[in-house]
């Protein structure tokens, strides 16, 4: 008896380094991995043509005029990309209180959506539905005399802009404005268009976050909303049941998919809602999560290839069906290699 104590003591029957310690084995073992299949790639869409504009916050992303978008359209879907998401920077002069210009048929985004449909109809093409880079003050959606952003009167212009950019071509929108009733209301009005193919990307649980702000610099709408913030419409980070909450509405007012956004402090959401709803689920690693790292590769604190494909590979693990990433075109040649 006490021989055998002292033999179990000595040599543990479990061993999990035994699976550990060949390649092969951990290859073998392994639960998750990454393709460029999971991958979305958010671009930032200019005026004119032959333009490019570094985003000085975002270190290696640049703002594109649709010629070019559409050059690197190409090479996005060599490497295997299934999706791009859009966003206009919108010139100051276009932007007004009624955010007017959201529904232009003739808009940046839906030149966009159309030049990338034509040059390139297997690459999906997802559209931002918000009103954020059209109106004057910043805010997702239009004011009220008290400065509230206002709910029905912000979905009224939400389903001008999602049907605007379906008859544009968009194979998704991607309403990430989180006013109530929206995704119901885009809904019904692709359908009565005859638009019934088109998807909806929600953005579901989506937080007031400090991580979003070189996006704002990027798409120009930092200066517009000044010290103002978004806590009346997008959610409190300190919330989690309230995500499932709001997934739960999005999914019964007919999204075919979910979002949860920011992505590495928010995996706890991505997976609880994976595991509640077991529908497609995003997430959105952000601008300000995409400007950590870089900056931290940048000074040579971080091997960035290595942490990148790590965050990535995270998400998966969290539940992800798929990522929105600024990595997603450098991810997919590496991993190509
Ligand atoms: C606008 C929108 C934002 C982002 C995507 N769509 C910013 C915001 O809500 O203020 C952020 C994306 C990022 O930070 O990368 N509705």
């Amino acid at each position: 008896m006490q021989s055998k104590t002292a033999l179990s003591a000595r040599f543990p029957a479990a061993r999990p380094r035994r699976m550990r310690r060949d390649e092969f084995s951990r290859r073998l073992m392994r639960e998750n991995g990454l393709t460029p299949a999971d991958f979305i790639y958010p671009v930032f869409v200019l005026e004119g043509s032959g333009e490019r504009e570094a985003v000085t916050s975002m270190p290696g992303v640049e703002r594109l005029s649709i010629d070019l978008l559409v050059k690197e359209a190409r090479e996005v879907a060599a490497l295997g990309i299934p999706a791009m998401a859009l966003f206009p920077v919108t010139p100051q002069s276009a932007k007004s209180l009624d955010a007017r210009e959201a529904f232009n048929p003739d808009g940046l985004a839906q030149r966009a959506v159309r030049a990338l449909k034509d040059a390139l109809p297997d690459l999906g093409v997802i559209t931002d539905v918000a009103l954020d880079p059209f109106t004057t003050h910043g805010q997702d959606g239009l004011l009220d005399e008290t400065g509230y952003v206002m709910n029905e009167a912000t979905v009224e212009v939400l389903v001008k802009q999602a049907v605007s950019h379906a008859a544009a071509g968009a194979d998704v929108v991607a309403p990430s404005d989180m006013m109530d009733g929206r995704i119901g209301a885009v809904r019904s009005a692709l359908e009565s268009a005859g638009h019934i193919h088109t998807r909806i990307l929600a953005y579901s649980a989506k937080y007031a976050s400090s991580f979003y702000g070189p996006f704002r610099d990027a798409v120009g709408s930092a200066a517009n909303l000044g010290g103002g913030n978004k806590y009346t419409y997008q959610m409190d980070p300190a919330n989690s049941d309230e995500a499932l909450r709001e997934v739960e509405l999005d999914l019964n007012e007919g999204a075919d998919m979910v979002m949860v956004k920011p992505g590495m402090p928010y995996l706890d959401i991505v997976r609880r809602v994976k595991e509640s709803f077991g529908v497609p689920t995003f997430a959105y690693q952000v601008s300000g999560e995409y400007a950590m790292l870089k900056a931290a590769s940048m000074n040579g604190w971080l091997d960035e290839r290595a942490v990148v494909m790590e965050s990535l590979l995270c998400f998966k693990r969290a539940g992800a069906d798929g990522i929105l990433t600024y990595f997603a075109k450098t991810a997919a040649e590496w991993l190509a290699e």
